[in-house]
């Protein structure tokens, strides 16, 4: 049941607001002060409060602005009598849902609580989502390469540099840039996003940029583009090696002036947008191919983000793995798998092309379709690492291959030795230092390795 506050030194009106409330089956509290009503409140979670204007203590307005200093979140209506009606309207611009009049109306009072409860609720509700959506990019990972990741979003977040992240495809650039907005003094307003890759060339000018109504034959009225929708907040120009020369021009001119004409128009648009863009492709490939502007480069690469590919990072995929695991199974409505330590390590030794997307859409693909409960290495044939030379394709370069074999292999051969370094070392014909400098190179974890 919903609870109600009625604060007013007047019995009488106390006593009616009860009865008309009760009768519409709401649970009433009555006190006749502020004071006792910031008391109330403190300890009471009420959903909506009734507040006397004139108050003998500490009046209506000065309850009003307490209640929110200690963090009440309850809907407040204004009772306003004669002569208080102006107080009760500045109030609810102070975050008054509304304001009722003495003497009182049942119908008006009725209608009046009912909507600000719904409003609440509305409200409360749009706040879980917002949280629920927040939840959908966290960020997962607890390797060196996140944590340093994690950082340096704090520190370049709250300013209004212009950041280029870099990173192989699904390494979580998008992810990173949200991150960015969000703990941006920006995070109320717009995050726009531009996939340049998306759009085919001729209709980027106004995407970008607007157009005025008639500025083109089907230009039947005027529309934004996303340069002015994100304005106040942050635009995102990703997979910016694919935008053509022409459309890097003008985007060039925007950053060097703030300023840019819709289509069709002869008024210059001035926005106050933060540029976050991001790559997949190696830009400076690019440059030196002359497909991408040098000048346009500096612009945006202000504060330069690399990413780093998930195999460089394979301290992260427990967590990953558990995190994806627990996001399916629940969005699924079936129990978490179980992962064994085998079909871990069968994940770790696998390159990861896709980086984090495609261990996602792994893991999702095993909520769905295994049936059994405990994953172990066999579930995961397209990871069996003992031919991990026959499926070489699963390499990119010599170097990820020499990696992977390198990993393996130490690990086989602590395992042989007991967990002894200096054994294994002598094992395999090198130094012991040596071999400590590979371990840590690789990134193995000896507490894993299993003798
Ligand atoms: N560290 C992480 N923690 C949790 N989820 C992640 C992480 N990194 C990436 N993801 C998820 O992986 C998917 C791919 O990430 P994202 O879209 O940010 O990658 P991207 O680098 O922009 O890829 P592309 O180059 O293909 O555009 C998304 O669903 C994202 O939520
Ligand atoms: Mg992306």
């Amino acid at each position: 049941m919903q609870k109600i506050l009625v604060v007013d030194d007047e019995a009488g009106i106390r006593n009616s607001l009860r009865a008309i409330l009760e009768d519409e089956g709401y649970e009433v509290e009555t006190v006749a002060s502020g004071e006792e009503c910031l008391k109330i409140a403190e300890k009471s979670n009420f959903a909506c409060i009734l507040l006397d204007v004139w108050l003998p203590g500490i009046d209506g307005l000065e309850t009003l602005k307490l209640l929110r200093d200690q963090g009440s979140d309850a809907v407040v209506i204004m009772i306003s009598g004669h002569g208080t009606i102006e107080t009760a309207v500045m109030a609810t611009k102070l975050g008054a849902f509304d304001f009722i009049e003495k003497p009182l109306s049942i119908e008006k009072t009725v209608l009046t609580v009912r909507n600000a409860i719904r409003t609440r609720e509305l409200e409360l509700r749009n706040a879980e989502l917002a949280e629920a959506l927040n939840q959908e990019y966290v960020m997962i990972g607890n390797s060196v390469a996140m944590r340093a990741l994690r950082k340096q979003i704090a520190i370049v977040a709250p300013t209004d540099g212009r950041v280029l992240i870099q990173g192989e495809s699904g390494t979580g650039k998008e992810l990173v840039a949200r991150a960015i907005h969000n703990q941006s003094r920006r995070k109320e307003k717009a995050f726009i996003e531009v996939n340049s890759a998306a759009i085919p060339e001729e209709l980027v000018e106004s995407e970008l940029f607007g157009y005025v109504k008639g500025a083109f034959s089907g230009a039947t009225q005027t529309k934004k583009g996303k340069f002015e929708l994100a304005d106040g907040g942050t635009l995102f120009l990703d997979e910016i090696g694919d935008m053509s020369p022409r459309v890097q021009a003008k985007v060039l001119r925007v950053l060097e002036e703030s300023r840019f004409e819709p289509l069709g128009s002869n008024t210059l648009v001035k926005v106050d947008v933060r540029i976050i863009s991001a790559t997949n492709k190696n830009l400076d490939e690019l440059m030196e191919s002359g497909s991408f502007r040098h000048d346009l480069f500096y612009r945006l690469n202000v504060i330069p983000f690399q990413i780093p590919p998930l195999r460089e990072r394979i301290e992260d995929i427990p967590l990953l793995v558990d995190h994806f695991n627990r996001k399916f199974s629940l969005a699924y409505g079936k129990k978490p798998k179980e992962f064994t330590e085998s079909a871990i390590q069968a994940m770790q030794e696998y390159s990861w092309p896709g980086n984090v997307r495609e261990l996602k859409n792994t893991v999702e693909r095993i909520v769905i379709m295994k049936t059994k409960q405990k994953i172990t290495a066999d579930d995961l044939p397209e990871f069996e690492s003992d031919g991990f030379l026959s499926s070489s394709s699963r390499f990119p370069s010599f170097k990820e291959a020499m990696d992977a074999f390198q990993r393996r292999f130490i690990e086989q051969k602590i395992a042989e030795a007991d967990g002894n370094i200096s054994k294994a070392a002598e094992l395999m014909g090198i130094d012991r230092s040596h071999l400590y400098r590979r371990i840590k190179a690789l990134g193995i974890n000896l507490d894993k390795i299993k003798f």
